[in-house]
């Protein structure tokens, strides 16, 4: 299974600190932001991982980063996305480096409490498709949001008026190279983005699609300012991707 990261985006939320730099590379505590999803990697034995980055500091990450040994990554790639054409268009990169593998996708912007281990082992006993993980959260509108009936997910709504529940679909994705096919047949939103809610609700339709509630806390920081704090927050008081 291989590990990627999408490190991308205008972060325009956080402006005006993400004028010079990625929001990935700011710190969130004491580690900067792409830490954390490298190391839930990692932890869950992923250890071959693709960063997507675009921007004026894409090279910051090589310098940051360099072969990613420190991190216990075993091959750490780079690719650059031309613009901010949305997440699936993002996660369309990857293909050259995940051919017929699977793989995890993590938002270089989640913060997570717990871990993905076991998350992990069940998708790899899956046969095939896809797996998001879920969280109850107290602002769904910010989010691509399930609708369930019973257990149940009927469909993906991303960022919703009118949320039909309170559970987020956090930023970790898990896929089969399937995805990659799935993200060709999408087409643009109207904020004229590939979206990744399309590409769940895809792998919804084909009755491909498995869902977990994450356990421990999540963290957004790229949702407004109070959440990069409220990331900070939480790591210095309870750290992050704990395996105890
Ligand atoms: O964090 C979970 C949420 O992430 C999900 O609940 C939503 O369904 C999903 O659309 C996404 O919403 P955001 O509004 O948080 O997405 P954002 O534009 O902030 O992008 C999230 C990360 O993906 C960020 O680290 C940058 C990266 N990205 C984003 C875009 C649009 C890219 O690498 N390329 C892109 O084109």
């Amino acid at each position: 299974m291989k590990g990627v990261i999408l490190a991308g985006g205008l972060a325009s939320r956080l402006d005006p600190i993400t004028r010079v730099t990625n929001k990935q590379l700011l710190p969130v505590y004491n580690k900067p932001m792409i830490f954390y999803p490298i190391e839930a990697l990692v932890n869950a034995g992923i250890t071959e991982i693709l960063i997507v980055t675009s921007g004026f500091s894409a090279g910051d990450f090589l310098r940051l980063l360099g072969n990613g040994e420190a991190l216990g990554v075993e091959h750490l790639s780079f690719t650059y996305q031309d613009g901010a054409g949305g997440i699936a268009e993002a996660i369309s990169l990857a293909r050259p480096f995940v051919g017929d593998d699977r793989m995890v996708v993590i938002l270089g912007d989640n913060v997570i409490g717990g871990n993905i281990v076991e998350a992990t082992r069940r998708f790899a006993s899956q046969p095939r498709g896809a797996k998001v993980l879920l969280k109850e959260v107290e602002n769904p509108r910010a989010y691509g949001v399930a609708e369930l009936e019973g257990d149940r997910v009927v469909r993906f709504i991303e960022k919703p008026q009118d949320p039909p529940s309170n559970l987020a679909v956090t930023g970790i994705y898990f896929y089969d190279a399937q995805a990659f096919s799935l993200i060709e047949q999408l087409e643009r939103s109207d904020r004229g983005e590939l979206e990744v809610t399309d590409l769940n609700n895809a792998y919804l339709e084909r009755g491909e699609m498995t869902h977990d509630v994450l356990e421990g806390y999540w963290a957004d920081c790229g949702e407004s300012i109070d959440h990069y704090l409220r990331a900070c927050n939480l790591v210095a008081e309870h750290g992050a991707n704990r395996t105890d």
